[in-house]
């Protein structure tokens, strides 16, 4: 006899969801409004039938049999899913699913923001004002870089990427792209983007933004090494997963101007934020804002909370991640 509710819910999500999953079944949510340790969320998920949980919860081997044989579906909330072990959790029959498409927009704008920010300065001189710093308009007065013909590099052309290009087209920029296989021709034809290997793009790029998943190959994809490639006039823009960047290396390329900047809206250990990032102006620094509107978060809620009551009910999930 199971002594948890079917559908377990690691932190508070938005009510629209709850209330789908309490006509579904029973529900536990966390009382708690912080991430669980891991021994509070191997019994929180003992005996759960769904496990809707969130980005900072680590579903691996150990947590998948803590919930019992009776799990059948982790609905992460999120379209990254790199806190999901999903091999261990097929072969314990678990279907895992994430929340695509409902959060591209807005991750997408969040990217144009933080690009319009690190280029113009905009930090910095938020900064300087509130400082009481004295200032006077003059012809040199912190200049930036304007975007109008210059190339944007995207790494992974996916929706969210896809985004980003347009945007950016009304911006006026030009689109190359990177990723493991060349995209569709229609793709490439709407967004008149060119497609190169990534270290041609980190070479040629006035702006390169990250929208790849994390992954053993991506992993440090923008390394030391690879921070080398770029211009020294060039910007780096994260919104994809801090650990796609090395931190330190990218802070030793701003501290020594082998960049002109980066913007960060994720970082390798969350909620930490690597040192040396912080003492620098060309640094931009976001805390994981790229979804977090009102209306998104509340679709991605409820984009997971449909897919555990599928599944629960025997039902084909909407957004499986696939193997
Ligand atoms: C995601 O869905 O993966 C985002 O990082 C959440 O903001």
């Amino acid at each position: 006899m199971s002594r948890r509710p079917p559908f377990v819910v690691t932190r508070r999500i938005p009510e629209p969801a709850l209330e789908l999953l309490r006509e579904a079944g029973e529900v536990w949510v966390s009382e708690h409004d912080r991430p669980l340790e891991t021994a509070e969320l191997h019994e929180a998920v003992s005996g759960a039938t769904s496990i809707v949980a969130l980005l900072h919860d680590r579903v691996d081997g150990e947590l998948l049999d803590a919930a019992g044989p009776q799990l059948r579906c982790v609905a992460n909330v999120a379209v990254g899913y790199d806190n999901i072990d999903v091999a261990a959790a097929r072969e314990r029959g678990v279907v895992v699913t994430n929340t695509p498409g409902v959060l591209t927009d807005a991750t997408a704008d969040l990217t144009l923001a933080l690009i319009l920010i690190v280029t113009r300065r905009l930090g910095e001189g938020e900064r300087l004002i509130r400082t009481q710093e004295p200032w006077a308009w003059h012809m040199f007065f912190m200049l930036g870089a304007g975007l109008q013909d210059k190339t944007l590099g995207i790494v992974g052309l996916g929706s969210i990427g896809q985004a980003v290009a347009r945007r950016a087209r009304a911006f006026g920029m030009r689109i190359a792209y990177t990723q493991r296989r060349q995209a569709a021709p229609d793709v490439e034809a709407e967004l008149d983007a060119s497609f190169s290997s990534l270290d041609d793009l980190l070479g040629s790029a006035d702006v390169v933004t990250l929208h790849c998943p994390l992954s053993d190959e991506t992993r440090h994809l923008i390394d030391a090494d690879r921070l080398r490639l770029m211009r020294p006039t060039a910007y780096l823009v994260n919104t994809a997963r801090g650990s796609v960047v090395d931190e330190a290396a990218l802070a030793d390329a701003l501290r020594e101007e082998r960049i002109a900047g980066a913007a960060l809206d994720v970082f390798e250990r969350e909620p930490e934020v690597e040192p040396g990032l912080l003492k620098l102006d060309n640094a931009v620094l976001v805390p994981h804002l790229g979804s977090a509107t009102f209306e998104t978060r509340t679709a991605m809620a409820v984009l997971a909370a449909r897919n555990a009551i599928a599944v629960s009910r025997g039902e084909e999930p909407l957004t499986p991640v696939e193997p």
